[in-house]
């Protein structure tokens, strides 16, 4: 894994702030998502998923758990995962009854074959390189049942990368970031190199989804269904 993102949900402010989405950067100039939009995004998410109460879910980067507790109500069992161990501590001292948290990193998170009804991955591929999503599509895949789905939301787009560094200013801040070795977002991805890379691992079927417009990362970011 890319040590600087491992450095920075380990041991930046961010965790430390007091709200939820702020502590994993889901905001709006600032202010944290507020909970109903929160609960749409969620809905839009499951409706996509077909959950069943007999399901086994995987909530890879799960973060401090804000998808891991509502998919814990439907499902039967679900395995959270997340290199911070912050975060991991915070999900754990939830006690969900049918949930466990696991400090690792994504890509090399080792489980039964087969096993998974479900996988998730919101708001977090952008700390992956491109050949180390690689190795997470085809960890994923080697996880999950034929005909497990696999979730992949808040994709950073590059075909929209300039609209969200619109302005001259904004321009110079994500370049001196890049200098710094320090990305403000990390890596951006078009459609069709995830749908290509998903063939070359094997999954059957993949669908880029549109964000609706409530979503508030919807002018910059996609989402992204695949079957195994
Ligand atoms: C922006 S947060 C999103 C959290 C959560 N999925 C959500 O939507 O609320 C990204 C998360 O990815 C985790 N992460 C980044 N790279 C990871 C890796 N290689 N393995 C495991 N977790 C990782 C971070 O620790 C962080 O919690």
């Amino acid at each position: 894994m890319d040590d600087y993102w491992n450095q920075y949900w380990n041991y930046s402010d961010i965790i430390n702030r007091e709200n939820k989405h702020a502590q994993v950067g889901r905001t709006i100039q600032g202010i944290p998502l507020e909970g109903w939009l929160w609960d749409k995004t969620i809905e839009f998410v499951f409706n996509h998923l077909d959950l069943e109460l007999s399901m086994s879910a995987l909530d890879l980067c799960a973060g401090n758990g804000l998808i891991t507790e509502p998919l814990s109500q439907k499902v039967k069992f679900v395995i959270a995962v997340d290199c911070s161990k912050k975060f991991i501590d915070s999900i754990n001292k939830k006690q969900l009854e049918n949930t466990t948290a696991i400090c690792c990193d994504a890509r090399s998170f080792k489980f039964k074959d087969n096993f998974f009804d479900i996988s998730i991955c919101y708001f977090a591929l952008q700390h992956f390189k491109v050949h180390e999503s690689i190795e997470l599509f085809r960890n994923i895949y080697h996880l999950m049942k034929p005909g497990g789905k696999f979730y992949i939301g808040d994709i950073p787009d590059l075909d929209r990368i300039w609209e969200f560094h619109s302005t001259d200013n904004y321009k110079s801040v994500f370049f001196e970031s890049l200098e710094r070795r320090e990305p403000i977002i990390g890596t951006w991805y078009k459609k069709d190199t995830l749908i290509n890379l998903s063939k070359y691992i094997g999954y059957s079927k993949q669908e880029i989804i549109t964000q609706e417009k409530f979503m508030i990362n919807n002018h910059y970011r996609f989402d992204m269904l695949l079957i195994k």
